[in-house]
């Protein structure tokens, strides 16, 4: 059963949680660059984990944005739901990217699969610090940020630099800056280079990078030999309790540049 797989880490994945620094990481089969069905597996560790992973009883997950994130919604199944009470939270706003990736729509599907809740942001997210310094009073707003800082755990993707600056709408010169300084990864907001230096940060809402190590359980999901430096660059900063679920794909490149 999967749950044995998770107790019993390979030695890759043990090899790959320690060079990365985190408590744990699960490897799936194949590398989904080019095999759609690794988010299916992905998909199914995901809950698993969170199933041997989360108390009984009342639980609040965080879900992040992302393509990754979006497709580890599609198997989850009423299992989760049938001990707990389970309100899933989308932990940031909108970006000006397509609604199926949007963490409001993958916090409602993640609620739809399993029976349980959902809470939503329902913000923009491209809009100056000044009009987010506002927002944020709102008492629908205040009520899900409370709800988010209060979590039992997170979800969240880690992007490539490249095409998180194109998602979140950034002009044309702030993107060629980055790529000259060799940003490779984007997570809650900040652009970070191959060594994990911060290159860049936009105003975001929501849950901060600063706020994750309070969570209790941290899932990291990201795939495919492409995403290799960003999961390097990304878990510099990772909180230590963090679990990444990766691929074969992923977690060669990584191991292989010891
Ligand atoms: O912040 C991380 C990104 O949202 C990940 O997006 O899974 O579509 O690459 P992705």
């Amino acid at each position: 059963p999967l749950i044995d797989r998770i107790f019993n880490a390979s030695n890759f994945e043990k090899d790959l949680a320690k060079k990365l620094g985190i408590e744990r990481a699960i490897i799936v089969p194949g590398n989904s660059d080019r095999q759609e069905r690794v988010f299916e597996h992905v998909s199914e560790q995901l809950e698993s984990a969170l199933d041997l992973l989360l108390p009984l009883g009342k639980n609040i997950i965080t879900v992040l944005g992302g393509s990754t994130v979006a497709k580890a919604a599609e198997h989850f199944s009423p299992k989760l739901n049938r001990y707990r009470e389970l309100l899933f939270v989308a932990g940031r706003g909108a970006l000006g990217e397509s609604v199926e990736i949007q963490s409001n729509t993958i916090a409602q599907v993640m609620a739809a699969k399993t029976g349980g809740k959902h809470q939503g942001l329902y913000l923009p997210e491209n809009v100056s610090s000044e009009a987010l310094d506002i927002l944020i009073k709102d008492p629908n707003i205040a009520n899900a940020i409370s709800n988010i800082y209060n979590s039992d755990a997170v979800v969240h993707g880690i992007g490539l630099a490249d095409e998180m600056a194109k998602r979140r709408d950034l002009d044309v010169i702030t993107r060629s800056k980055l790529r000259e300084k060799g940003a490779v990864a984007e997570s809650f907001g900040y652009f970070f280079d191959h060594q994990g230096r911060l290159i860049d940060r936009v105003p975001r809402i929501g849950l901060q990078l600063e706020d994750l190590g309070k969570i209790p359980h941290v899932f990291a999901i990201a795939t495919g030999a492409e995403k290799a430096p960003a999961i390097e660059a990304y878990m510099h900063h990772a909180p230590k309790q963090t679990w990444l679920i990766t691929d074969e794909g992923a977690s060669n490149m990584v191991l292989k540049g010891k």
